[in-house]
């Protein structure tokens, strides 16, 4: 694809559905491949990164069946992996790298764990300081960042406090505590999207919420069966066109609304958008239903502090939506967003001052005003999905066509967007 157009709408009308939740699809597929039989997967995201978890585990001597959307894995118990051949490439993911260490470090042979250029560059000393500390031998390269090379088993359970709020460090130690001797308790500064706890559970092993949550190794999984809702944050790109276009109206059905994931639609609501969510349903293990977003008025305002880790992914959304608020938008207490798979701080900032708007940086963050009129420009997404999407949002409500350099990458969390884009859109 090179470069996307994208040109201005007038409104976004109809209804759709939207590819597995990722975050959930990594999970599944890699307690699957640990519990004791056959896992059946409905809705698989096919999503680039969820497809490096499914290589990873191939890699695993895993055997994976899979038909369009449906993924079944033959899963080989706790200590049925085997030793790879070559080193496991979890590509552009940091879930698949982050949640991948936890369960090699549990393994009794040797693995190396590597990425693309820029995951290459993320920090992993977050899983490697703890992860040593239960007793995995890890050699990770200069700076502590991948290609990881891991000697594992013989492990301990820890008790640890995370230093950054992270639901992929979180999940690498649940996951490596899974193999531990005895109790991993992990608590974190603020509270992050708890899909491993979740699945575990599902996958029939405990995991207790306390002063922190708390698990023992050394259970058996249950293989299990699950319809996999659609993805809220790739969901939440089209509510933010929605909300920015007059007079748009949007069904989205069978969303994930799991109440750590749902904190932006929450703050579009408290800012004045019009959301209604029908037909939710509390079902275990993932509360799901539809979601309704007319056009409205957004106020913005500022996110700070648990907001962040609450909405880490929408935040390059929301600051490409600050121009077309009333009163722009502030994101602070957000360094995290600078080791992502861009530096996404400046990156929304590069380009919303491509496109006419002024744009405040600050080392936690980024300040966008409101009432900014935006031109059509030619962006860069700089090989991250979520800048790509986040740009052709505020491009739809710009003056002029919008050039979005490297737009393929939206493949890595939602293969289709543009042209799901595409449809809904009114000119
Ligand atoms: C994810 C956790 C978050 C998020 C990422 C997916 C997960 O990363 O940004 O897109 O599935 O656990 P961090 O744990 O680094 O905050």
């Amino acid at each position: 694809m090179g470069c996307a157009v994208v040109w201005p709408a007038r409104r976004l009308r109809g209804q759709t559905t939207l590819p597995g939740d990722k975050s959930i699809s990594h999970r599944y597929a890699i307690l699957a491949a640990l519990a004791e039989g056959t896992s059946r997967l409905e809705h698989f995201s096919q999503c680039m990164d969820c497809q490096s978890t499914l290589q990873c585990l191939a890699g695993l001597g895993i055997a994976i069946e899979q038909t369009g959307e449906t993924v079944a894995l033959s899963g080989r118990g706790l200590h049925g992996l085997r030793e790879p051949q070559q080193p496991l490439d979890a590509g552009n993911s940091g879930t698949t790298l982050r949640l991948l260490a936890g369960v090699l470090a549990g393994q009794a042979f040797t693995s190396v764990l590597t990425g693309d250029a820029s995951l290459r560059r993320r920090p992993m000393g977050r899983i490697v300081t703890p992860l040593r500390q239960m007793g995995a031998h890890i050699e990770a390269s200069p700076g502590d960042v991948a290609p990881l090379r891991i000697r594992g088993g013989n492990l301990t359970g820890i008790d640890y406090r995370l230093p950054v709020a992270s639901a992929q460090v979180k999940s690498c130690l649940l996951l490596a505590g899974l193999f531990a001797r005895g109790t991993t308790r992990i608590v974190e500064p603020v509270r992050t999207r708890d899909h491993t706890e979740r699945a575990l559970r599902h996958f029939g092993v405990p995991v207790t919420n306390g002063e922190g949550l708390a698990i023992t190794g050394g259970q058996a999984l249950r293989p299990v069966r699950l319809h996999i809702p659609g993805d809220l944050s790739s969901a939440l790109f089209l509510v933010g066109a929605a909300l920015l276009l007059p007079d748009s109206e949007l069904q989205l059905r069978d969303v994930g609304l799991n109440p750590t994931r749902t904190a932006a639609l929450a703050w579009f609501v408290q800012a004045g958008a019009r959301i209604e969510i029908r037909a939710c349903s509390e079902s275990e293990p993932e509360p799901r239903g539809d979601l309704v977003v007319r056009a409205g008025r957004l106020r913005g305002g500022r996110i700070t502090g648990a907001q962040v880790a609450a909405m880490i992914d929408e935040l390059p959304l929301l600051a490409a939506l600050g121009p077309y608020t009333e009163e722009g938008i502030e994101i602070r207490d957000a360094t995290e967003l600078r080791v992502k798979e861009s530096d996404r701080i400046e990156a929304m900032a590069d380009n919303l001052r491509r496109m006419g708007a002024r744009v405040e940086v600050y080392p936690d963050g980024l300040a966008v005003g409101g009432r900014q009129p935006l031109r059509g420009a030619h962006v860069d997404s700089r090989g991250d999905h979520r800048i790509a999407m986040a740009c052709a949002v505020a491009a739809l409500g710009a003056r002029g066509e919008t050039a979005i350099e490297g737009a393929e990458c939206v493949a890595v969390s939602f293969p289709g967007f543009f042209e799901t884009l595409e449809q809904l859109a009114e000119r």
